[in-house]
């Protein structure tokens, strides 16, 4: 795992830049790996003003969500898929046919999490995946207690990532109680991982995830494992390493 401390928050965002666009870099069919949550904003914002720069084209690019809450209508305007739409692939310049997104409103959500992982396999695998750490430790949606060997599945949501992801829905609105989320098997089987972490909320998970015993109760200490594990944190992230 190599960890980065940079001053601030915007840093953090050109940093991963760099990082992801090396990753990329001559590959025909880019695969990339997109999270939802605001932690990756900067790194899409800086990934935009380079496209439009001409360093980077994103228009050949497949992308894969971690992610996705189970009976959200998928136009839902806070469904993963319309999240991951409005932040990433229009800025971006990706092509939205080529961007897959777990579908938490299939009849039978098993079959459709195995048709996911099957998908990411033709493609050969996610070149670079993009991350953020919940604040209980959870990547993607792999709760504490996730196996190290799962794969996209239905998971319960803990109470405390409900109430973190509260500020999004409307008041009366219900935060869904599920979701489908790429297992931590298959976020590991991604050839280079690129975790992003800001703000002084994240400091202790974050020093958990990578000083921490690598333990299910913290998901992301997972990372401890990857050989091209690439943590980029602003230095208030990383206050308590
Ligand atoms: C959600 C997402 C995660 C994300 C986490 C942290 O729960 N499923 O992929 O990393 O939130 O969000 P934020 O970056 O807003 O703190």
């Amino acid at each position: 795992m190599e960890v980065v401390i940079c001053p601030d928050e915007a840093q953090v965002g050109a940093v991963a830049a760099d990082r992801v666009i090396a990753q990329l870099e001559g590959k025909q069919t880019p695969v990339l790996g997109l999270a939802t949550g605001s932690s990756p904003l900067n790194l899409y914002s800086e990934l935009q003003r380079r496209a439009a720069a001409g360093d980077v084209d994103f228009s050949h690019a497949l992308g894969f969500a971690l992610d996705e809450y189970v009976g959200l209508d998928p136009e839902h305007p806070l469904s993963y898929r319309q999240t991951i739409l409005r932040t990433v692939v229009k800025p971006l310049g990706m092509n939205a046919a080529r961007v897959r997104v777990p579908n938490g409103f299939a009849a039978d959500l098993q079959s459709a999490a195995e048709e996911y992982e099957d998908a990411m396999r033709e493609a050969g695998g996610v070149d670079v995946q993009i991350l953020g750490i919940g604040s209980n430790g959870h990547i993607g949606f792999n709760e504490p207690t996730s196996s190290f060997a799962s794969r996209t599945r239905v998971k319960t949501l803990t109470q405390q990532t409900r109430d973190d992801n509260a500020r999004f829905f409307e008041e009366g609105e219900t935060v869904p109680t599920h979701c489908v989320t790429q297992g931590l098997g298959t976020i590991m089987d991604a050839h280079n991982l690129v975790m992003v972490a800001s703000g002084e909320a994240k400091a202790d998970i974050v020093a958990a995830m990578i000083e921490g015993p690598v333990s299910a109760m913290c998901p992301a200490s997972i990372l401890q494992f990857h050989r091209r594990a690439f943590v980029i944190i602003d230095e208030a992230a990383a206050s308590k390493l």
